[in-house]
């Protein structure tokens, strides 16, 4: 079977180079600029109301959920909030516990250091990370033998903001010392909607309220989809009438994106077609699964099933994922009976 290209896809909720950037016009700098998240973003102003109050540095924030939902965009809105710098990292940047010595001991008193992909340090650096989080200082060893010496070096009191897609992947420890922990969800179409009319305002694209909502309800809840789409769709509108995004021609652009109405695209409906065709809907395991289509079980589970579980396509069970009724009608597929004349559906 062909190799399935989840991270280049216009869909993929993974970032493309540029995209992150800090200096993106896109990204929301303050708490009321960013749109959806509210559980999240109410309880994050009151913590820094509080710190701001006490005149001290907010406490660590672990930030979780799906790829794409703006973990990155919170830790510069709580700097800039805050009033205090932000250094970014991620977990397979920092590689040795010198790298992160480093790092914390440039930081100034209150920063923000955002780590993302946080459960992908090592140990090492791990063991490192404890004490400067718990007692923001850090131990460090020089030489061998005779010559060997500990130093204890203390630390500017400093925001550690951790991103992951699933809290459950980091160790307990490391989950422990974060005072906040905050999971985000995929966003509604009706927020999307929000995030793109902002955005076409930003990059002064003209755009009718339900050209927004069009793009919105194909972009998987993800505001990185939905720039990303937006952007596309504003070429077509300009190439192919007069630049101004409406409902007409946000459909005719995505059916050439060849994403349909509820933002699959070509992989995720050969994906679920393995489920049905290999595997008679489920329950197939998901390594059994990630082997069949070429994927990465990991990106599976993080970046492709939120989605299809949010629009109830896909459920997990014990033994296995099951495709829905809901997912076969909307792609047209049929299952087979099976031979004891049930036909397997997952409701
Ligand atoms: N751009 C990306 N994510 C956003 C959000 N949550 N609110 C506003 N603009 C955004």
């Amino acid at each position: 079977m062909e190799e399935l290209d989840f991270e280049n896809r216009l869909v993929s909720p993974t970032e493309i180079m540029g995209e992150n950037d800090s200096d993106n016009p896109l990204r929301p700098r303050t708490l009321r600029d960013y749109i959806g998240q509210e559980k999240a973003k109410e309880n994050l102003a009151v913590f820094m109301e509080a710190a701001k109050q006490r005149h001290e540095s907010l406490d660590h924030v672990l930030l979780y959920g799906p790829p794409g939902l703006g973990k990155t965009t919170l830790s510069g809105i709580i700097a800039n909030e805050m009033g205090v710098n932000l250094r970014i990292t991620s977990g397979p940047a920092i590689e040795k516990p010198g790298d992160l010595a480093a790092i914390l001991t440039n930081l100034n008193e209150g920063d923000v250091l955002f780590i993302d992909e946080i459960h992908r340090i090592s140990r090492a650096v791990e063991e490192i990370l404890y004490p400067a989080m718990e007692d923001f200082a850090i131990d460090i060893v020089t030489g061998k033998g005779q010559m060997a010496a500990s130093y204890h070096l203390p630390l500017p009191h400093f925001t550690l903001v951790g991103a992951t897609t699933r809290a459950g992947q980091l160790t307990a420890p490391l989950r422990d010392r974060f005072g906040v922990s905050l999971r985000l969800e995929l966003y509604t179409p009706e927020e999307l909607a929000s995030i793109i009319r902002r955005s076409a305002g930003i990059l002064h694209i003209g755009i009718e309220p339900d050209g927004a909502l069009e793009i919105a309800s194909r972009s998987r809840g993800t505001p990185r989809i939905a720039n990303r789409m937006l952007k596309r769709v504003r070429d077509f509108a300009q190439v192919l009438s007069d630049g101004v995004i409406t409902l007409d021609t946000a459909r005719t652009a995505l059916e050439r994106l060849e994403v349909d109405e509820l933002g699959l695209d070509a992989n995720d409906r050969r994906m679920l077609t393995a489920l049905v065709k290999f595997y008679r809907g489920g329950p197939v395991g998901l390594e059994t699964l990630a082997a069949a289509i070429g994927e990465e079980a990991v990106t599976i589970e993080d970046v492709i099933e939120p989605y299809l579980m949010q629009i109830g396509f896909l459920n997990r069970t014990p033994r296995g994922r099951c495709i829905t009724r809901a997912a076969c009608l909307h792609l047209g597929l049929e299952l087979e009976e099976a031979q004891d004349g049930q036909i397997r559906f997952s409701e």
